[in-house]
């Protein structure tokens, strides 16, 4: 059990974490740059943190549903269980539409040098990983709060 829920612990800070750094930290400092270094630079920088986000939108739920296992089932559970369980798939589901959506737009449109393209879809990565980091913090207060 311990294990299991520092598996789970750990997929939520390094997702939630690299979402905050990308968002708060990295985006007002690439700003300067000309669309053409920067839109590739958010290009290559997603290619190396979504293979984490995969690991960590996999390694979530199965973790939690496992840790869920000591209330015999949903309606057992506490209700910040349920609540973290709610946000964690809303969370999931706006991850697989940045990926399977805007992020393959950006790709496209950078491998035709498509430079307006590539800049709308990535406002709207920025949207949705802003309103994704959101709701990470929200769900990790809840988990804590409520498990204490
Ligand atoms: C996707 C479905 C999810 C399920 C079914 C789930 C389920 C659980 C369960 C059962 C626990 C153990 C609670 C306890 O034993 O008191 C737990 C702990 C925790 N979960 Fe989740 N979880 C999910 C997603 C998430 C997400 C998306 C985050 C953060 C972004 C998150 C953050 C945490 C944290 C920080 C704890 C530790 C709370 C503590 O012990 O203080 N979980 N989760």
């Amino acid at each position: 059990m311990p294990l299991v829920l520092v598996i789970h612990v750990l997929a939520a800070v390094i997702w939630v974490g690299g979402m905050f750094f990308a968002h708060q930290i990295l985006r007002p400092a690439m700003q300067p740059l000309e669309p053409g270094i920067r839109l590739p630079l958010w290009s290559r920088t997603f290619a190396r943190f979504f293979p984490w986000v995969w690991s960590a939108v996999i390694l979530l739920p199965a973790t939690g549903y496992f840790l869920m296992g000591r209330w015999f089932g949903f309606a057992h559970a506490p209700l910040f269980v349920n609540l973290m369980q709610g946000l964690g798939i809303i969370m999931i589901l706006i991850y697989l539409h940045v990926f399977f959506a805007p992020y393959a737009r950006l790709k496209r449109a950078l491998a035709a040098n498509d430079l307006p393209t590539a800049g709308q879809a990535i406002s709207q990565i920025r949207v949705l990983v802003g309103t994704n980091t959101l709701l990470g913090l929200l769900t990790i207060a809840i988990a804590v709060a409520g498990g204490h």
